[in-house]
């Protein structure tokens, strides 16, 4: 009997789980996980669990506008590629199945292990049925089917409109569940998942980071740097961004299994582009790394994508990996891409260019015909010397098409100290679904004159790294073709303004699908 039921659910796996097809819509992310069709939101249930991290996300499998959300899910072994499962969470007679996190219970905490497989349980909001409450679901068989617990809710609502989102996490021997409260976050404690206690809020001062929207989608990651833990407390916030819509804030600071304390008072950005929103990290991750993803969107405008047309609206950030570094004494939120994305990476289409070389003051670098490659799907690694920029000085990179239409990024010395950084996609193509926010700016928070950027760019989205990912640019466009050349443009303000190409490499990567 036991051998029968194995070799069921063995066929039923091999049915369901079916490498990623070719898919080749005009936007469709090629290097980014996107939604196989309909709506996608927030990521949900990230966790690592032998061999696998999964990506849970909200889902709506009617529509490709929001509506009754579902847990979807996708299987990826590999941070790169992924594999669509069905769907692991419906809404239920409690409601919608709003977003939530996934562990891994290693100890038995929950006494639900049968065998050698530990459970993953999911805790989630349920919403729309009776106030915002959150709940659990447990799986037995690597998160491919997910059966609710017979006692929701395990946190009820004490009579609040907004209470949602809750990240769990290992504290010793203790879990410890960080929740969005109206626009704070709630701290409870918990020995096995299903009972919970209120040990602590933090937020309350509304001078401490930004309050200029609801807080969803918390999260609270331990990080190693220079010898020493941080705490750091990730909450997006919508509207309220620095750039217009949805984005998420970063606080420093401290935890001791009940309070979180955190000294800075400033909103700090993980992200300052339009399109970075609800990053959570996964759970349990084998190498103990802060590895996030975003839902690559902003609320803004999120309904409205021209995807839709193509039968699909939602995509996801590349994983970053988050760590801290120490500027002027004071501690950032650092974002690089994981060694996994080399995977992506086309040994045959490296283009190492040439080093210091001169950018022609109110003139432009081919970079496209200098390495004899076009593109819309590269990797970009750039350093310069600026050197007596100023006025209105600029350096401009930009992903051009046949048609003109462009994104760019870079530094501009007109602007003012807290706007220098931007990323422009005001030319870019279709502008109908994203408005006004068309340029996102930010402060450059180191002062030197070498600047470098990562940029990573997609069919239809890039993520930029700005000295190493101090600050970071994400932006969706919709070109009608693809950005597949490279200029490097130099605006000379003054007769002194010189940059210089100290080097700089263009890597052309692979899509994550077999076409
Ligand atoms: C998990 O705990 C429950 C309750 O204590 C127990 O019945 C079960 O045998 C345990 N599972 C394993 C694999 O030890
Ligand atoms: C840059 O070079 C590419 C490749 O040769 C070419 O297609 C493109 O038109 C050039 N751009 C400009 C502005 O000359
Ligand atoms: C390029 O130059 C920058 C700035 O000097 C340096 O930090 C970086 O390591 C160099 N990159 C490579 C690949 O040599």
């Amino acid at each position: 009997m036991r051998v029968v039921l194995v070799v069921v659910l063995a066929l039923g796996m091999v049915a369901s789980e079916r490498p990623l097809e070719c898919r080749q819509e005009r936007h469709r992310p090629q290097i980014h996980f996107s939604v196989p069709s309909n709506w996608l939101n927030d990521p949900n249930g990230m966790v690592y669990y032998d061999g696998e991290y999964h990506l849970h996300y909200q889902y709506h499998p009617y529509s490709t506008q929001w509506g009754p959300m579902h847990w979807g899910h996708a299987v990826s072994t590999d941070l790169v590629t992924w594999t669509d499962l069905p769907i692991s969470l419906y809404p239920d007679e409690l409601g919608m199945i709003f977003s939530g996190s996934a562990v891994v219970d290693l100890d038995n905490s929950t006494g639900l292990q049968k065998d050698s497989v530990q459970p993953i349980v999911a805790i989630f909001t349920h919403a729309n049925a009776g106030p915002q409450q959150q709940s659990i679901a447990y799986s037995l068989n690597k998160a491919r089917d997910f059966v609710k617990y017979e006692n929701n809710p395990v946190v009820p609502n004490p009579g609040v409109g907004d209470f949602r989102d809750p990240k769990v996490i290992r504290y010793n021997d203790k879990w410890v569940m960080v929740l969005a409260v109206g626009n704070k976050v709630d701290f409870f404690g918990s020995s096995d998942l299903k009972t919970w206690e209120f040990l602590s809020d933090f937020g309350i001062d509304p001078s401490q980071g930004s309050h200029a929207g609801v807080w969803e989608c918390p999260d609270l990651v331990r990080i190693q740097h220079n010898g020493f833990y941080h705490w750091v407390l990730l909450v997006s916030i919508n509207p309220g961004g620095p750039n217009g819509g949805s984005v998420t804030q970063y606080f420093i600071g401290s935890f001791d299994g009940k309070e979180f304390h955190s000294n800075q008072m400033d909103a700090l950005w993980m992200d300052w582009g339009e399109d970075n929103y609800a990053a959570v990290s996964f759970s349990n991750e084998p190498k103990g790394r802060t590895l996030v993803m975003g839902w690559m969107n902003n609320w803004a405008y999120a309904n409205e994508l021209p995807t839709r047309s193509e039968g699909f609206n939602g995509q996801m950030t590349l994983p970053r990996e988050l760590n801290l570094a120490t500027v002027d004494g004071a501690l950032r939120l650092i974002s690089s891409l994981p060694e996994e994305f080399g995977k992506l990476r086309d040994p045959s289409q490296v283009f190492q260019l040439p080093l210091l070389k001169e950018i022609p003051p109110n003139g432009f670098y081919n970079v496209s015909e200098e390495i004899g490659f076009k593109s819309g799907l590269v990797e970009v690694d750039l350093a310069f010397n600026m050197v007596g920029i100023e006025g209105t000085s600029s350096i401009a990179i930009c992903f051009v098409n046949r048609q003109r239409q462009e994104v760019c990024t870079g530094y501009d010395h007109e602007r003012p100290v807290d706007k220098e950084l931007f990323m422009n996609r005001e030319l870019s193509g279709d502008l109908r679904a994203i408005g006004g926010l068309r340029r996102a700016t930010a402060g450059r928070v180191k002062k030197d004159n070498i600047i470098t950027f990562k940029i990573v760019m997609d069919l239809s989205a890039a993520e930029v790294f700005i000295d190493n990912g101090l600050t970071v640019f994400t932006a969706l466009f919709f070109p009608d073709e693809p950005l597949d050349t490279l200029e490097i443009r130099h605006h000379a303000g003054s007769a002194e303004s010189r940059v210089t190409l100290i080097n700089g490499s263009v890597q052309g990567l692979r899509s994550m699908y077999n076409c």
